[in-house]
């Protein structure tokens, strides 16, 4: 009856984990301090036709659980796999403080929640005094993932990952060629920080599909039901082909009724109130610290940075209806082009497809960008074409036709080189240039119809503002340095990187000034 692999955590993610795993023939010692988790649980391996209960046991000790793992000179011995499955921060201290003096070394603790790459190295550092391992992973797919394959993100030393790549092997999403969907992204806490990133460009997609469902169905007059039928054909062909979030929603947009929600005409999306929340602090979570991380590494995100905004501004409906009545401006309305004849219009679609897929491609690239970053400045060499690897199925950024573009691109370049996917791979700057006029169109529509598209917006100016060779940032200079002495350079004598300027003019005793 020793167990394999203990889960720590019994809810939707650890709890999907158990299953799979156990599908997978692994005995699972499933933990929660909740005796009512772990019973659910074990009811639920009972129904699940796919599981054998007998690989299923439960526990509310974590002493009893280390305790079942087989006995040290036992053949079975190798060193515990434990997968921590829990929200980021004091519970995971909490839990590590208790495993820490139950392990022996050699022993593996796999945070699988979402956590800050910081607290996932702190909390290295602490177990490898005591000879035992900690993997930070990133866990994505949600729970139908976790329960059917994940992709993952470990990040930690060789030596962990040697012992857990064949379990992860066997639990990761495949490929339909069958290549798993889990690799080493690095050292320390790098694969929770590829992780994070990952949410950090899922949040763009999320808002520009919202912001374009909206302009469609607001503003341009189309049904849910004709957006479902336009996004289904986008994610069965084209440049957005198995975009999973594209996939999800033109799903979502049929339901008429469900999860309280009754006879909706025009799909449940419609009387779901517009607020988005989350489950963690609000100065905290994947898409804070995504942002947080854009300042810190001085990476140029734009499209990741609005949709976290929206986010934040979307949170406090009661704040926002009374800020509206103050600001008292027009409400989004109607575009002129919602009365195009069809010709007209399906000309009009093929554009927006084209825009969409220009934003969700420079949401990655920004994404990409902020990877790139600090896997220079944390000296953890990761492979941009592995994320591009784990990312191909289980995740919730998932998009066939773009990893397809994407990954023979970064297999030619050695890990770690692009500092500037537009710079140094040519390629996707023609790619994204491509999508240019299409993105003004679509974003003009929101202008005029004054229609809410952050992420449209920044994803446009991103390739506006890189794309030009005079930005008009000279009067900032000249204005800084009035006031900071920021020194700048005369148009010619600019050199590469960051340096600052050599020039200052005192004109602060200027009559008049
Ligand atoms: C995933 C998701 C997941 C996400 C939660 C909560 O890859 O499966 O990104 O990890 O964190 O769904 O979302 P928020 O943190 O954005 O509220």
């Amino acid at each position: 009856n020793d167990i394999e692999i203990g889960i720590v955590g019994s809810g939707s993610m650890g709890g999907g984990m158990t299953l799979l795993f156990a599908e997978h023939g692994s005995r699972i010692g499933c933990y929660d301090y909740e005796e009512k988790a772990v019973q659910k649980l074990m009811d639920t391996a009972k129904e699940d036709e796919k599981v054998d209960d007998k690989y299923v046991h439960g526990f509310t000790s974590l002493e009893k659980l280390v305790n079942a793992f087989p006995k040290h000179g036992s053949k079975d011995k190798q060193p515990r796999i434990l997968v921590l499955s829990m929200p980021h921060g004091k519970p995971v201290d909490g839990v590590a403080e208790k495993l820490f003096p139950l392990l022996d070394k050699g022993d593996i603790i796999i945070d699988g929640g979402n956590e800050w790459w910081e607290e996932t190295e702190r909390r290295q550092a602490a177990a490898k005094e005591k000879g035992i391992e900690w993997v930070g992973m990133g866990v994505s797919g949600g729970y139908q993932a976790a329960r059917h394959g994940p992709s993952c993100s470990p990040g930690g030393t060789e030596e962990a990952w040697k012992v857990i790549k064949p379990y992860l092997e066997t639990w990761a999403a495949k490929t339909p060629e069958g290549e798993p969907c889990v690799l080493h992204m690095g050292p320390g806490g790098a694969g929770h920080y590829v992780k994070m990133i990952h949410n950090g460009i899922e949040h763009a997609h999320l808002s520009i599909l919202c912001e374009v469902r909206g302009l469609l169905h607001d503003q341009l007059n189309l049904s849910n039901d004709e957006i479902s039928d336009l996004f289904e054909s986008w994610w069965k062909d084209g440049p957005l082909r198995g975009n999973f979030l594209i996939g999800i929603g033109f799903k979502g947009l049929r339901f008429k009724e469900g999860g309280g929600i009754k006879d909706a005409k025009d799909g449940i999306v419609e009387k779901i109130e517009d607020k988005v929340t989350q489950d963690v602090d609000l100065s905290e979570g994947t898409g804070t610290w995504s942002t947080k991380e854009i300042g810190e590494r001085h990476v140029a995100a734009p499209a990741i940075a609005a949709a976290h905004q929206l986010r934040i501004i979307s949170s406090d409906k009661f704040e926002r209806s009374k800020v509206a009545d103050n600001l008292a401006l027009p409400q989004p309305s109607k575009a002129a082009e919602a009365n195009l004849d069809k010709g007209e219009k399906d000309k009009l679609m093929k554009t927006i497809h084209t825009a969409v897929y220009g934003a969700i491609l420079g949401a990655f690239v920004q994404g990409l960008d902020i990877i790139t970053k600090a896997s220079q400045d944390q000296k953890w060499n990761i492979s941009l074409a592995d994320c591009i690897k784990i990312w191909r199925q289980g995740c919730i950024i998932q998009s066939d036709a773009i990893a397809e573009f994407f990954l023979p691109l970064f297999e030619k370049f050695p890990r770690s080189e692009p500092l500037n996917l537009l710079k140094s791979i040519p390629e996707i700057a023609k790619e994204l240039a491509k999508t240019y006029d299409a993105q003004k169109k679509l974003y003009s529509i929101a202008i005029e119809t004054d229609a809410v598209a952050p992420a449209l917006g920044a994803s446009l100016e991103y390739i506006k503002a890189v794309n030009c060779r005079d930005l008009d940032t000279n009067f900032m200079e000249l204005e800084l340095d009035y006031f900071g002495h920021h020194n700048y350079d005369i148009k010619g004598e600019t050199e590469k990187g960051h340096e600052k300027g050599k020039h200052h003019t005192e004109f602060s005793k200027t009559p008049g000034v």
